[in-house]
């Protein structure tokens, strides 16, 4: 079966590694890339979204720019030490030739669902502020899409920008709380899936051989990214939670889920963090159930992921 997607993205040295996967996966119908601020400025995000396309002969697929900012709260500036200031590493980028489709990406999320109703998997690996801003358009959409599933968040797992929080629901907790509580078909892909898997260098190796000119940015890419998670976590290889959602949407088998009830804080020390309830458990108050229910991931078999990451970018380079 082919999963009609359309990627919300804020590449982002991960988000490149996801992005390559939408590209070229035979069993990923990719309906365009839409582009937050994030690990860049919105501006560098859409940039990049059109060079991926490019360097993997997919020109042709619509990139649209969205949110430059949270909707309430002040924005943090862009991570530049750990995805570097041009989002891939701060190696040097050959020119982009494409242009941003015209309409904002909310708008451009609206068209795209409502043209195959039922049929499109929204899957957001950046803050969420399109996601949210294309609810406001439509709030109907929670109806036709088929599915949303979400790289963020955190349930058991600790946050990596804060105690508590992870980086794309602490970008904006506002957009967050409205998309993980809007009552569509949610899968949340956080960082109790994505802190088991680490893509080593020889992974790298194999997808940068299998990638063309693409290969060579996400290696470069890499190779910066890398350095931070070997300074600042002790860990020799990188943790590709971008990936980690479409690995989800296409191998569920390598996750385990269990249902619940999310609440997202939005202010004060714990902003951005993800409360889970588990469904069906009565605690003091019903309050923590009031949300709709979702699918969380709890844990995954962190090597069969990155494995599963690099075979497909190993073993299928873009169109000669
Ligand atoms: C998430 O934050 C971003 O920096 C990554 O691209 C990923 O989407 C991980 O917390
Ligand atoms: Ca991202």
């Amino acid at each position: 079966m082919r999963h009609p997607i359309l990627f919300d993205t804020d590449p982002g040295v991960d988000d490149a590694q996801a992005i390559a996967i939408a590209l070229c996966h035979p069993e990923l119908e990719l309906l365009g890339l839409t582009t937050t601020y994030g690990n860049v400025d919105v501006e560098v995000a859409t940039h990049n979204a059109l060079l991926l396309a490019q360097l993997a002969g997919r020109a042709d697929v619509p990139v649209a720019q969205g949110a430059a900012a949270p909707l309430v709260k002040t924005r943090h500036p862009p991570p530049a030490h750990i995805h570097g200031a041009n989002g891939l590493g701060d190696i040097a980028l050959p020119e982009v030739q494409g242009k941003a489709d015209p309409r904002s990406a909310a708008q451009f999320i609206v068209d795209t669902v409502n043209a195959r109703p039922g049929e499109v998997t929204l899957v957001a690996v950046g803050p969420l502020g399109n996601l949210a801003a294309a609810l406001q358009l439509d709030p109907s959409l929670t109806e036709r899409v088929k599915q949303v599933v979400i790289m963020g968040g955190s349930i058991r797992e600790g946050g990596n920008v804060t105690p508590v929080a992870e980086a794309n629901m602490f970008n904006d907790p506002h957009a967050a709380s409205r998309v993980l509580t809007a009552g569509w078909p949610l899968t949340l892909v956080g960082l109790d899936a994505t802190h088991r898997c680490v893509l080593t260098a020889e992974h790298m190796a194999r997808i940068a051989a299998g990638q063309g000119d693409l290969g060579q940015v996400l290696a470069g890419s890499y190779a910066f990214y890398r350095d931070f998670y070997r300074e600042f976590l002790d860990i020799d290889g990188c943790c590709p939670h971008d990936s980690c959602a479409l690995a989800w949407l296409l191998r569920p088998e390598l996750f385990t889920t269990a249902r619940g009830h999310l609440t997202v804080v939005t202010e004060g020390d714990a902003e951005g963090q993800t409360l889970f309830a588990p469904a069906g458990r009565a605690f003091i108050e019903p309050r923590w159930a009031r949300t709709p229910a979702i699918t969380a991931c709890l844990n995954a078999d962190g090597p069969g992921v990155s494995d599963w990451i690099a075979d497909v970018l190993a073993g299928a380079g873009p169109p000669a």
